[in-house]
C-alpha cells in the first residue's frame, strides 16, 4: 500500500537520490577541488557504505512513500564495484518508473551495456568543456575529453536517455557555452546549463564567479532562437526551452539566481546511509544505525515519514551572506548533487 506524504511547505516526496560512493576520479575544481582532496584526504571505508541489500531495502520503503524516481551519485558511480548490480536489484522494485545515473562518464564506454540491461533508463553525463587543455584543467587530472566523448557514444549505442551537465564558472569555462551548444546540437544531446552553486565549504565559491542563466541565456541567444516550455513535470530542476530550428531542447539549473525550493521533492541518501532531506544541510538523519541495529521495516519506514513530514529546508530561497558563510554544509562529492 503506497503513503502520500508532503512536508512541512507541502512539498511530496518523489525522488531519491542515492549516493554510492564519495570517491571520485576527477578532481573538478567547483567540485572536489584537488588542494583539498589530495592523497592525505580520508574516505569513508567500505564497511561503513551501504551494502546493495541495505540501499535496496531502504529504496523499497521509499517507493512505497511515493518516490517512482531513483537517480544514482556519487562522488562517481561507476567507480562502486558492481554498479549494474545494484540497478538490477532496483528496477525490480515496484513503484520505480525511472533509474538514472549522473556520471563524470569517464567509466561509461566500458559500464552502458551492462547498466542498460540492468535496467538502467537515462544518464546524466557531465562535461564542462570541449577544449583538452581547460577540461584537464577543470577535472584537476588532467583528464582530456576523449573517455567522456567515448561515454556518450556508448550511451547511444545502448539507446539511454542522455542529458549533457555543464556547470558555467565564469572566466574558467564561460567561453565554452557556445561550442557546447554546437556540440550538443551536431550530436542532438540535451544540454544543461548549471549555475556554480555553493554547496560544501571546499569550492572557494563566491557570486562574482556565477555565471547566472541570465547571461548565459544573452550569450545563447545572440546565436539560437529560443522558445520557453512548461515544465515536463513538477518539480523539474532546468528550465527547458526549444531551439526554434529544430525540436532539441537545452535547460538552465538556475540554483543561484531563479531558486526552485518550492517545488523540491528529492531526498538524498548518502553512500554511508544518512538522509538528507536538502542538497545544503550539514547533518542527516542515520539510517545505517537503525539498519545495522536490526529495526523492522515498518518502524523504518515510520522513521522516514517523520523525518519527512518535519521537513523545512529552502536553501537557496534563504541563501544570503550570512547564511552561506555560517552554516555547516555537506560536500556535493559526499551527497552526489
Ligand atoms: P533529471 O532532471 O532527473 O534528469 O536529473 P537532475 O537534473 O535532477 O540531476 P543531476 O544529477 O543531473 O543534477 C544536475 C544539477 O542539478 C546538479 O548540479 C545538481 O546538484 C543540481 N540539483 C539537482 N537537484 C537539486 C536540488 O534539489 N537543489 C539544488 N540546489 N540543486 C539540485
Ligand atoms: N555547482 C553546480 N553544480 C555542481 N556539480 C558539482 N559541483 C557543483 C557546483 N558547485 C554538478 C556536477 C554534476 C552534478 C552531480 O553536479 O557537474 O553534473
Ligand atoms: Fe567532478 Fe562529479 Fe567527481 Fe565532483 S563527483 S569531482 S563534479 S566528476
Ligand atoms: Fe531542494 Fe534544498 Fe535544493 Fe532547495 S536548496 S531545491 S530545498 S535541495
Amino acid at each position: 500500500m503506497k503513503t502520500i506524504i508532503t512536508d512541512k511547505w507541502n512539498r511530496p516526496l518523489h525522488d531519491l537520490r542515492i549516493s554510492v560512493t564519495d570517491r571520485c576520479n576527477f578532481r573538478c575544481q567547483y567540485c572536489m577541488p584537488a588542494d583539498q582532496f589530495g592523497s592525505n584526504f580520508i574516505f569513508l571505508p567500505n564497511d561503513s557504505l551501504l551494502t546493495f541489500e541495505e540501499i535496496e531495502r531502504l529504496a523499497t520503503i521509499f517507493a512505497r512513500l511515493g518516490v517512482k524516481k531513483l537517480r544514482l551519485t556519487g562522488g562517481e558511480p561507476l567507480l562502486r564495484k558492481d554498479l549494474p548490480d545494484l540497478v538490477e536489484k532496483l528496477s525490480r522494485i515496484k513503484g520505480i518508473e525511472d533509474i538514472g545515473l549522473t556520471t563524470n562518464g569517464f567509466l561509461l564506454s566500458k559500464f552502458a551495456h551492462d547498466l542498460k540491461k540492468a535496467g538502467l533508463k537515462r544518464v546524466n553525463i557531465s562535461l564542462d568543456s570541449l577544449n583538452d587543455e581547460l577540461f584537464g584543467k577543470i577535472n584537476g587530472r588532467m583528464i582530456n575529453t576523449k573517455p567522456v566523448l567515448d561515454g556518450i557514444a556508448a550511451s547511444k549505442e545502448e539507446d539511454l536517455s542522455i542529458k549533457i551537465n555543464m556547470v558555467v564558472k565564469k572566466g574558467l569555462n564561460d567561453a565554452e557555452i557556445i561550442p557546447m551548444a554546437e556540440f550538443c546540437k551536431k550530436e542532438d544531446l540535451q544540454l544543461r546549463y548549471i549555475e556554480f552553486m555553493d554547496v560544501g565549504s571546499t569550492n572557494e565559491w563566491k557570486m562574482d564567479d556565477v555565471a547566472t542563466k541570465k547571461e548565459i541565456y544573452e550569450i545563447l541567444t545572440k546565436k539560437y532562437e529560443l522558445e520557453i516550455l512548461e515544465p515536463a513535470y513538477f518539480g523539474e530542476v532546468a528550465k527547458q526551452y526549444r531551439y526554434k530550428d529544430s525540436n532539441l531542447t537545452v535547460g538552465f539549473i538556475n540554483s543561484v539566481s531563479e531558486s526552485f525550493c518550492g517545488t523540491c521533492t528529492r531526498a538524498r541518501l548518502s553512500a554511508s546511509g544518512q538522509i538528507y532531506t536538502c542538497l545544503f544541510n550539514g547533518n542527516g538523519f542515520d539510517l545505517r544505525k537503525l539498519l545495522r541495529n536490526g529495526i523492522k521495516d515498518e518502524q523504518l519506514q515510520e522513521r522516514i515519514i517523520d523525518v519527512w513530514l518535519g521537513r523545512m529546508d529552502r536553501y537557496s530561497e534563504e541563501r544570503t551572506a550570512v547564511t552561506n558563510k555560517s552554516l555547516p554544509k555537506i560536500e556535493m562529492s559526499f551527497i552526489g548533487g
